[in-house]
């Protein structure tokens, strides 16, 4: 295990019923809310109405700013930051996923930060010229979909349209103040996002899971109940939608999957959702939908060097029975496994399966070339290699998309 420093302060309210609260808890913040949600909000329609009501009752006054769109845009930040200023607003409530959330982050820290917002970004992972935020108005979430665990973590991301870059912010500034955690609200999801959050999820212990330090027993079981938890519930809700227990558990074990928790003492950086947000910036695909098409693709590429890793996750997760058998084919049972279940619920495991808007995306062989420049360009240290564990290199980065493909 490696050394490491770790807090949490988010306050947490958790349960059934408990986005009643939003109004009391957000008029102990401020009295000028910026409520950030989605442009397509009808479907949050009376959740808004309801959320704007309950802050109005509290004496607070709220301006709404419903712009956001999935795989939120640096434009749509920037757009924020003027609309939070212009009403003075002293507190930022966002209601939504993890894009709703992200963009109310980098807008609260926006609005007391000097400079370009896009500085703030972590534009390359050796670069040295972004300056994370210091400051931000206090925040508020009220999280609709589980996946992300932006409501329990200090992350933020997004994505310049200008340059095609998905890139990410980590400060403490950003951790939420409190976040009301209401798995009632998530009932309604349609299925493919239940799914496509699931996959999300999943992805964020796995990340750590496949980029093993040594000796991290405690995290380890961590991790694979997480993924457990996750495919047992998901299972549920998409049997039963209504099935709020499913939902209760599905959302809080995506909030563990990366409030912080899985990661300590251990690798903390994500290099699967590289190729993840190239696939998203450049195709608007699902993030959970971008996850399922590489997961099964980088544990193939990778399964010489973490072999013994991968046969413990085949055991462990998916029971393969490992007793006199070569632990490369117990292995890649696993991450078949795996891969059935990814499909089972309906997420994409192939960039050919991708789709926008119900329609498959078409991708030229030239964008392909694009996307490995994207992550090599984006993503790779000064070595030429993304800072993995085993390291891969660029020749590595196009077999991930082959194997992907
Ligand atoms: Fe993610």
């Amino acid at each position: 295990m490696n050394n490491f420093e770790y807090a949490n302060p988010v306050h947490v309210i958790f349960g059934p019923g408990e986005s009643s609260r939003v109004g009391s808890e957000a008029s102990k913040l401020g009295k000028k809310a910026l409520l950030v949600s989605y442009k397509e909000h009808a479907f949050f329609r009376a959740l808004l109405d309801g959320v704007t009501a309950q802050m109005q009752q509290a004496g607070m006054t709220v301006t709404p700013f419903f712009e956001v769109t999935a795989n939120p845009l640096m434009s749509q930040v920037r757009a924020g930051v003027v609309a939070a200023q212009a009403a003075g607003c002293d507190v930022v409530v966002a209601v939504g996923g993890g894009s709703a959330m992200d963009s109310a982050k980098m807008i609260a820290a926006g609005v007391l930060y000097s400079g370009d917002l896009w500085n703030m970004i972590v534009t390359r992972h050796d670069h040295v010229s972004a300056v994370p935020p210091e400051r931000a108005l206090p925040l508020l979430m009220v999280p609709t979909l589980p996946a992300t665990a932006s409501e329990m973590n200090c992350g933020a991301v997004v994505t310049n349209e200008a340059t095609h870059e998905k890139s990410y912010v980590f400060a403490g500034c950003l951790f939420p103040k409190v976040s009301i955690v209401d798995p009632a609200l998530t009932a309604t999801l349609p299925a493919y996002q239940t799914a496509c959050g699931a996959a999300d999820a999943i992805s964020h212990a796995l990340e750590t899971y496949v980029n093993p330090v040594g000796d991290t027993p405690l995290q380890d079981r961590l991790i694979e109940g997480v993924i457990l938890t996750t495919i047992e519930n998901v299972r549920k809700a998409l049997a039963d939608p209504s099935d709020l227990a499913a939902r209760a558990n599905l959302q809080w074990s995506a909030i563990v999957a990366w409030n912080g928790w899985t990661y300590a003492g251990c690798y903390g950086w994500a290099p699967i959702h590289q190729f993840g947000h190239v696939l998203s910036a450049r195709f608007n695909v699902t993030h959970g939908a971008s996850l399922s098409i590489f997961m099964p693709a980088w544990m193939k590429h990778t399964l010489a060097a973490n072999t013994q890793r991968y046969a413990q996750f085949a055991q462990r997760v998916f029971g393969v029975r490992a007793k006199g058998k070569d632990p490369q084919a117990v292995a890649l049972r696993g991450i078949a496994l795996f891969e059935k279940f990814l499909k089972e619920i309906g997420v994409p495991t192939r960039l050919r399966q991708a789709k926008v808007d119900g329609k498959k995306i078409r991708l030229r062989p030239a964008d392909v070339d694009a996307m490995v420049a994207d992550v090599i360009r984006i993503s790779t240290s000064a070595d030429g290699c993304l800072g993995s564990i085993p390291k891969v290199d660029r020749e590595g980065i196009r077999r991930i998309f082959e194997l992907a493909h």
